[in-house]
């Protein structure tokens, strides 16, 4: 199907015969692909006797070609799927049947993208970024101390750069504006992480989803469209995230997570605020004072300085804070 919504994502009319040329196939089995285009991916298309077919609005799909030339020499390989249960789970199937990592599995819509503490991450056709780097870590988890707040630190770089300048970081790794949700980060670990395993990065960014869009979010949300009143090239933010990230994970490699956490902290939207830490059934109140070298948040409860990590853990601010 990718094929043809390449040619059809300019929005303008192709006629059926030209379309079937462009393909290869017959303009039978062009029809067939139109309709499964409308079934299965819910974008409608116009058909106008005399004129052909056109996309209802047009589109800008991710192209795994333009991204390859974009990249460094020793860029990642990426691969582009059209629809995937979710690039995580894609990503760690491609692992098990011995994808030699790094790599990267990015898809233009997830049927069952997976979000922190079980819930769903929405992820409409050709709107949002839906990203899994995988990366071989030895020497165990210590390795990956501060890792995923590196990655927020990585992604926010990236989101700045092409102008949603008031994002900011939310303790563990969401990224936030003005207190809504526009990018979260899931780490899943694959191998004995003890020794040597696997870690999937899992990257979702609200790009030109819009709030008006009848979806079923259960929490404050923005994307970057809505943030600047345009559309984003998601090849772009692709190609910048890569560059952040690759740049980011060699300094965390080589001077650890101790080096970033002022960094890390100077972009910590909830520094210095009330707060309501949820484990589990346990809820805790405390003032965020920041985090130690691993990463750990450090809560001061009722004069008490605690330590909180694990990916379980979720924050909300006080209602007086
Ligand atoms: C969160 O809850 O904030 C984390 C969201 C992570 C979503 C991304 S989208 C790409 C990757 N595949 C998934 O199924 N989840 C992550």
């Amino acid at each position: 199907m990718l094929p043809l919504l390449r040619l059809l994502q300019d929005g303008r009319f192709h006629s059926g015969e030209a379309l079937g040329v462009a393909l290869g196939v017959s303009r039978a089995a062009v029809w067939k692909q139109l309709r499964a285009l409308e079934a299965e991916l819910g974008l409608p298309v116009h058909k106008v006797r005399g004129r052909g077919y056109r996309l209802a609005s047009p589109l800008r799909l991710l192209d795994e070609g333009q991204l390859a030339a974009s990249g460094p020499d020793h860029a990642w390989p990426i691969t582009v799927l059209p629809s995937v249960d979710s690039t995580n789970s894609e990503a760690l199937r491609q692992l098990s049947s011995q994808r030699q990592p790094p790599f990267v599995v990015l898809a233009e819509r997830q049927t069952s993208g997976r979000g922190r503490r079980g819930r769903a991450w929405v992820s409409p056709f050709a709107e949002n970024l839906y990203y899994s780097l995988v990366l071989r870590v030895e020497g165990g988890v210590r390795q990956l101390e501060g890792l995923s707040l590196v990655v927020g630190l990585a992604l926010l770089r990236a989101i700045r750069a092409l102008g949603v300048e008031q994002a900011g970081l939310k303790w563990p790794n969401d990224l936030l504006v003005n207190g809504r949700k526009i990018a979260g980060i899931l780490l899943e670990l694959s191998g004995d992480p003890a020794d040597v395993c696997h870690v999937v990065i899992g990257i979702g960014v609200n790009v030109n989803m819009l709030p008006a869009e009848s979806l079923s979010i259960d929490q404050p949300w923005t994307s970057m469209r809505a943030e600047l009143g345009c559309g984003v090239d998601r090849n772009e933010l692709v190609g910048l995230l890569n560059e952040q990230l690759s740049a980011y994970l060699g300094r965390l490699r080589q001077e650890g997570f101790a080096k970033l956490l002022e960094e890390w902290q100077g972009n910590h939207l909830w520094q210095g605020r009330r707060v309501v830490l949820t484990a589990g059934t346990q809820q805790i109140e405390g003032v965020v004072r920041g985090v130690d070298s691993t990463g750990a948040l450090r809560l001061l409860v009722d004069g008490v300085e605690r330590l909180f990590s694990g990916g379980e853990l979720s924050l909300r601010l006080c209602n007086d804070s």
